[in-house]
């Protein structure tokens, strides 16, 4: 039966431009939601920018330019790299559009029985915009180990948001797996900051914050940041004018394991206190090194997307960062390892195969009468159902793999040479087929190449024109 999937990604701050790291969770939402499609469901993607807090006003001030024209062109940004990324979203929020300014307001309303005001008074780390406790103060030194900044001291009145209410439950949807955590081995880790949350502050006085949404019925008082920009997986589908429940509780949200906290913590206790359904999965990815080393401009070991897009292409792109970029763990990128992939993997197995096959198919005029009708492998439709992406590709490269094997050892070239038709009909029958299958099964990861891999073998059969992946 056909079913209304609906897959969010985690927002980027729009402070600087994109790097590779923010294609992890375009790709892996794209791949989920193509699969989906593929099976004959209706997807709706979100993507978006998270635009309000200090550092992206910050960093205007720094640039001089007006803040709404700066991340005005910075959003820009980020959606021509998701399109680059080939990656099909159907809605954009912007938390500085005034439809979602709005709606926020409106939650923040509608969560009024759960906040207080109160006295803050302890650290705030700019750059993760996150208050921190004074355990985590006392064991990173007083210095942030991702942003490697001093956490400032804060004495403030704010806003807050009572979490210990909505604690039990949450334990209980995460143990239940109703809100399913990805990759498992996180869930402990969650449960146990679960159990230490104090209640969260959720807005900081207008004079801290001057870059935010305004506190409904409070003029001094400005939003947190994460109330803000966590609403936008709801406001972008029109909450609360709108009724949701077509689409929501979303199927899976993506999320780099550095924001999982706030996905699984602030963000169920926000739904519960709008009597809405928790997400079905929280898928959480590892983070793309570079040198072994998280990516910071400070070290100075950021990849520039574009410059690997222009050189290499989307489906190259797709591919390096979809097979050999763990779903769920950290992993290394390098040019000489992304460079290794490209020739000895999409240009040698892949590309070879298409065009071998073809030709070989095209000088014997074989084709199918009738297209077969596809049926994914079983393995392969569990490995996507459970969100293992880069366990679902292997998979289809060992059928790759398997391809090449089967022409090397039965060599239809000699068939053909010695006139053994049937044979040779038998065999290229199995491996076109084959190539049927792999192709569907390529669509969500390479869709411009499934394509093209599609038409060359439906009808009459031609080798393509141009190597699928000319080596460089
Ligand atoms: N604005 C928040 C998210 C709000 S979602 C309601 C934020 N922005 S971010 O720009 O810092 O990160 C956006 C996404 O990119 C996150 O999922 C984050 O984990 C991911 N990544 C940022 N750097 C990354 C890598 N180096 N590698 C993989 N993912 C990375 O957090």
């Amino acid at each position: 039966m056909s079913e209304k999937i609906y897959i969010t990604t985690a927002i980027p701050y729009v402070n600087g431009v994109p790097h590779v790291g923010h294609a992890m969770d375009y790709l892996l939402a794209d791949v989920c939601g193509r699969y989906y499609e593929s099976i004959g469901d209706t997807v709706r993607i979100q993507a978006g920018t998270d635009e309000h807090g200090n550092k992206i006003f910050q960093k205007a001030k720094e640039l001089g330019l007006p803040t709404q024209e700066y991340v005005d062109k910075n959003a820009k940004k980020f959606q021509d790299f998701i399109s680059r990324l080939g990656v099909e979203y159907t809605d954009f929020v912007r938390t500085t559009d005034p439809k979602h300014e709005k709606r926020v307001q409106e939650i923040w309303t509608r969560m009024k029985d759960y906040i207080y005001l109160s006295k803050y008074e302890g650290w705030y780390c700019t750059g993760c915009e996150r208050f921190i406790t004074d355990k985590e103060y006392e064991e990173n030194n007083g210095v942030c180990p991702d942003h490697q900044k001093s956490y400032e001291k804060l004495v403030e009145e704010n806003y807050y948001f009572r979490i210990s209410d909505f604690k039990e439950r949450i334990r209980k949807a995460i143990l239940s797996r109703e809100m399913l955590i990805l990759p498992e081995f996180r869930e402990k880790e969650i449960l146990r900051l679960l159990d230490e949350s104090p209640d969260v502050s959720i807005s900081r006085p207008r004079e801290q914050l001057t870059w935010g949404v305004p506190v409904p019925g409070d003029d001094t008082q400005v939003m947190y940041v994460w109330i803000d920009a966590l609403s936008n997986y709801i406001t972008v589908l029109g909450y609360p004018e709108k009724d949701i429940s077509d689409f929501w509780p979303a199927c899976a949200q993506f999320v780099g394991k550095d924001i999982l906290r706030f996905h699984a913590i602030i963000w169920p206790a926000m739904l519960l206190a709008l009597g809405l359904p928790l997400p079905k999965t929280l898928v959480s990815h590892g983070m793309v090194l570079s040198n072994g080393q998280k990516m910071s401009k400070s070290i100075g070991n950021v990849i520039d997307p574009i410059e690997v897009l222009d050189k290499h292409g989307t489906d190259a792109f797709r591919y390096f960062f979809l097979r050999h970029i763990d779903t769920f763990a950290d992993s290394d990128y390098t040019s000489e390892k992304f460079e290794d992939a490209y020739n000895n993997e999409l240009a040698n197995d892949l590309g070879n195969l298409v065009q071998r096959l073809a030709t070989m198919c095209s000088k014997n005029n074989f084709m199918f009468d009738d297209e077969p009708a596809i049926v994914f492998p079983d393995e392969y439709s569990e490995l996507m159902n459970e969100f293992k992406f880069k366990e679902a590709f292997d998979f289809v490269w060992t059928k790759v793999q398997a391809a090449n094997k089967k022409i090397d050892d039965k060599k239809p070239w000699i068939l053909a040479k010695e006139n053994r038709l049937d044979e040779l009909d038998e065999v290229l029958t199995e491996l076109v087929l084959d190539l049927k299958v792999v192709s569907q099964m390529l669509l969500p990861f390479l869709p411009e190449t499934a394509n093209k891999i599609i038409e060359v073998f439906a009808g009459k059969i031609e080798p393509p024109k141009e190597p699928l992946f000319p080596k460089k």
